[in-house]
């Protein structure tokens, strides 16, 4: 384990046990449609590369860095899209994949702007889902595992760009955060 964890949530095979149900599920509930699954960098990485080689039917894939700011409600907050989709999303079912939804903030500004480019539909997944901390009423379509407020790394999550590369999910040491 590395030195910075404190403890693991989930390991490599409760990861991969959850992503296969996910993928399942996911590819049940698009059986025969077309889906466009969108990686939400940096963090989603991980999730949803292993997710992707769970789904079944017609995939396409791509990537978008959004960032959310702003304070209080969803209405308020701006999400910043500092890298763009390639792929139309008019006429298409897009999947929107995050690590982890915290105030919820990101996600749900995320699906507006998507929803405004005249999409057949849109959803979201998430590998984890922090309740303690929400701010929005909007709710991921797909979540992995709810976790209690703790900040955690590994499988994509970072503290400041680093850890990424963890292959479990664990909470911080407090002596590592400065
Ligand atoms: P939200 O907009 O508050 O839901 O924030 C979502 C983003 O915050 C995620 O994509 C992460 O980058 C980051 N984040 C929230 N909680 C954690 C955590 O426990 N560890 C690492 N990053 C986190
Ligand atoms: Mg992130």
């Amino acid at each position: 384990m590395h030195p910075d964890v404190k403890e693991i949530l989930f390991d490599e095979q409760q990861i991969a046990e959850r992503v296969a149900q996910l993928g399942a599920q996911i590819s049940r509930d698009y059986a025969g449609e077309e889906l466009l699954v969108v990686c939400v960098l940096n963090g989603a990485m991980p999730f949803t590369a292993d997710l992707l080689r769970k789904l079944e039917g017609s995939i396409l894939v791509d990537t978008i860095i959004a960032s959310s700011y702003g304070s209080g409600t969803v209405s308020s907050g701006e999400v910043k899209i500092s890298k763009d989709l390639k792929i139309d999303v008019a006429g298409r079912h897009v999947l929107l994949v995050d690590d982890v939804f915290d105030t919820g903030l990101t996600m749900s500004l995320l699906v507006d702007n998507i929803k405004g480019r005249d999409p057949k539909s849109v959803k979201s997944c998430v590998f984890l889902d922090k309740p303690s901390r929400r701010r929005v009423s909007y709710m991921p379509d797909y979540v992995g595992y709810e976790i209690p407020d703790a900040f955690v790394i590994g499988y994509g999550l970072d503290y400041n760009e680093h850890y990424r590369e963890l292959p479990y999910v664990g909470i911080i040491r407090p002596e590592a955060v400065k």
